[in-house]
């Protein structure tokens, strides 16, 4: 959790294509590693970032069912890509196309999870923030957070289905252009 909840501005960062921003975290989710990109881009000091949990950058326009999909998927061991927007620590915002995964030891048990992202297309940004506003909207309408959640993640299984796609082939199909 931030000391101080952050604002977002409305101004957007970049960054360089051949860049990539890479985390690391414990298996709850607490950030172990963060590379000068991810310090750069969310405008944090290593201090402030290790020991935190990786919400620290959470925007409040990301929808909590992308969330659990990125859970769900990781702690199941496979690997997830994702459309993610992130806050930095002061108010501007960056998307990134984000893999995440489990790191596992010797035993494969899961000892952690790491995640590397680069910039993503603008026009797939544009089409993924559409579906993310949707189901942010539907979150909205419910007061308890798990309803929130049951309904939003209802409401992406429902566009998935429709489009007859994993989440995984919406991402490619997106990042290949051909649906933005
Ligand atoms: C390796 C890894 C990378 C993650 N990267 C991000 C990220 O870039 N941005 C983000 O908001 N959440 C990220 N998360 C998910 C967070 O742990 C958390 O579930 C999310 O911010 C929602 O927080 P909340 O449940 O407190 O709302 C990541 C999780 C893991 C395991």
């Amino acid at each position: 959790m931030r000391a101080t909840q952050v604002r977002p501005t409305g101004i957007e960062r970049t960054f360089g294509e051949n860049e990539i921003i890479v985390t690391k975290t414990d298996p709850r989710g607490v950030l172990t590693y963060a590379n000068d990109v991810f310090l750069r881009i969310s405008a944090l000091t290593e201090d402030e970032a290790v020991g935190q949990p990786h919400s620290v950058i959470r925007h409040p326009d990301m929808p909590r069912a992308v969330f659990k999909l990125l859970w769900d998927t990781v702690r199941n061991g496979q690997e997830l890509f994702a459309y993610v927007v992130n806050l930095a620590a002061d108010g501007a915002h960056y998307w990134v196309l984000a893999h995440v995964t489990a790191s596992t030891d010797e035993a494969n048990r899961i000892v952690g999870y790491h995640s590397s992202r680069r910039k993503p297309d603008p026009r797939a940004v544009t089409a993924v923030q559409e579906l993310y506003r949707r189901l942010r909207q539907e979150e909205l309408r419910h007061s308890s957070s798990p309803a929130a959640l049951d309904a939003s993640w209802a409401m992406l299984q429902d566009v998935l289905t429709q489009r007859g796609q994993t989440y995984e082939e919406f991402v490619w199909e997106l990042t290949n252009g051909s649906a933005a």
